[in-house]
């Protein structure tokens, strides 16, 4: 138990500021360590700052000013081939999915190689055989793989996103980006998918952080939790041992004291 607490977080922010210009800053001061191998949760309103704050991770934005650190890299200082290496040890997933499709859900999941294979691919059977019985093995993972032929727009919302994960596996990440991954999904969906990125973290050791607006998700799901409100970390606690009281708590500090509309586990 203690190698948990004697590890380098997997990401860290030191004192981040993103001014995009005109005054608006995306993010403000922000100083964060996202433990290796758990589930954070970053929890705040529309516009608080949490894509910011995902982009900075995969070097999609560089920080005005302060230091973000990635698996021991410093992001500002990469481009090219050393960008695109951390690259591969983060996968990504959204709340669109973002799969293409009309092609098969498998072909989807090999597509999770590319970075790593030279050339475009044009149909399944281009892709080499070892890869294809991984993205099997991915689907089987997501409970997916008697989908596996079926093309990728005829799953559900909550298939789609099982098939993202599938896909991001492929690459086998060291950090998992995941921006609103339950926001276009029905409540069960949602508690499905999120049980399925805790068991593949815990499976893996793989740090996953994920943006949410649901309190009660975060509660159940986090190991830790960081709340924003306008670019400013307001909150920064594990979920551990955390009573109704504190739950509620957790309410008031991300949408404001006095802005609450409802307790127990709604949309903030
Ligand atoms: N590329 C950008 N240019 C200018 N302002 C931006 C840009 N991206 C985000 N912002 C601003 O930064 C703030 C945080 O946005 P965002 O990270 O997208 O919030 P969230 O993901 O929590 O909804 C907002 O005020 C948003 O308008
Ligand atoms: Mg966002």
């Amino acid at each position: 138990m203690s190698a948990a607490t004697t590890t380098q977080p997997a990401v860290r922010f030191d004192h981040v500021t993103k001014d995009f210009g005109g005054g608006v800053l995306g993010l403000d001061e922000i100083t964060v360590d996202f433990a290796a191998g758990a589930i954070t949760v970053l929890l705040g309103l529309s516009g608080s700052g949490k894509s910011t704050m995902l982009r900075h991770i995969n070097g999609l934005h560089r920080a005005t000013k302060g230091d973000v650190t990635v698996l021991g890299r410093d992001v500002s200082m990469l481009s090219g081939r050393a960008l695109r290496s951390l690259r591969r040890d983060i996968g990504v997933i959204f709340q669109s999915f973002n799969l293409i499709g009309p092609m098969s859900v498998l072909e989807n999941v090999c597509t999770g190689q590319l970075g790593s294979l030279k050339g475009p691919r044009l149909s399944l059977m281009m892709y080499p055989r070892s890869v294809r019985r991984e993205a099997m093995d991915k689907l089987e993972r997501v409970g997916l793989a008697n989908r596996a032929y079926q093309r990728a727009d005829t799953l559900s919302g909550g298939q789609q996103q099982r098939v993202a994960i599938a896909r991001a596996l492929m690459q086998h990440p060291r950090v998992l980006l995941a921006d609103e991954p339950v926001a276009s999904l029905d409540p069960v969906s949602a508690r499905d998918v999120m049980s399925l990125l805790k068991e593949i973290s815990a499976e893996h050791q793989l740090t996953v952080i994920s943006s949410l607006h649901q309190v009660q998700l975060a509660i159940d799901f986090a190991d830790q939790i960081v709340g924003l409100r306008s670019g400013r970390v307001v909150l920064n606690r594990s979920t551990q041992g955390l009573d109704a009281v504190q739950a509620s708590k957790i309410y008031d500090d991300v949408a404001g004291v006095g802005t609450r509309e409802a307790a127990g586990g709604g949309p903030l």
